[in-house]
């Protein structure tokens, strides 16, 4: 039986081929240092690949992916991530990115058990139950609007952990933005933009939530 693995390899070689064709010190560059000027916090999901979705070169995006871009405070993956870009990096510009048709929102919505999973997206039914006017909407839109709901969920949460308030309280300049993706035309959204140490996360937050009612629930 064929290696399912070694079209990969070859694909590997003709990518490096094609870097170093039109910038043969690409590499040597990049092995000295990186610096991204973003963070991306997305879903696993194999259609969202942050890269190519905005068009950037390895060494310009600090990518953290997990099951439905959950953004919690006693998650260590995902909060060591945010340090490191942060406080090491000192990338100005944290994206959380949620999208259309996603598993793990999917998921959230039935009321059936779906195993271990159930204990990860416990945050993202909890969004469910506090906006109870995304239940009532058409069927074919329940879907989007969690997801969107979902993006600006963990923007606050983003907000509000430990990294983020060290580093308003210190007066670096860091913000924070949410987007939802299309899976079906490649297009993103802005939901939420750019807000940083002097913005009422809170009240924008709310102010998103009522725009995504307004222009799904209409
Ligand atoms: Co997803």
């Amino acid at each position: 039986m064929p290696d399912p693995l070694t079209d990969l390899i070859a694909n590997n070689r003709r990518w490096v081929a094609g870097v170093n064709a039109s910038d043969p010190t690409f590499f040597q560059k990049l092995a000295q240092q990186q610096r991204p000027q973003y963070m991306w916090i997305g879903c696993c999901d194999s259609r969202v690949p942050a890269n190519e979705i905005i068009g950037l070169l390895p060494g310009q995006v600090f990518v953290h992916r997990n099951v439905g871009n959950v953004v919690q405070a006693n998650d260590l993956n995902c909060m060591s991530a945010v340090q490191y870009a942060v406080e090491v990096l000192g990338i100005p510009h944290l994206i959380v990115c949620g999208h259309y048709n996603c598993g793990a929102v999917n998921a959230s919505l039935d009321d059936l058990a779906h195993g271990l999973i159930d204990y990860w997206i416990w945050p993202i039914k909890e969004i469910q139950r506090r906006n109870p006017w995304v239940m009532k909407l058409p069927r074919e839109r329940i879907g989007n609007a969690m997801g969107e709901l979902n993006v600006l969920e963990q923007v606050a949460n983003l907000a509000e952990c430990k990294v983020l308030r060290r580093a308003w309280s210190e007066n670096r300049a860091v913000d924070l933005t949410g987007w939802i993706y299309d899976v079906g035309d490649g297009r993103l959204r802005t939901l939420l933009v750019r807000l940083d140490r002097d913005s009422d996360v809170r009240a924008l937050v709310a102010k998103a939530g009522e725009e995504i009612h307004a222009r799904l629930g209409a």
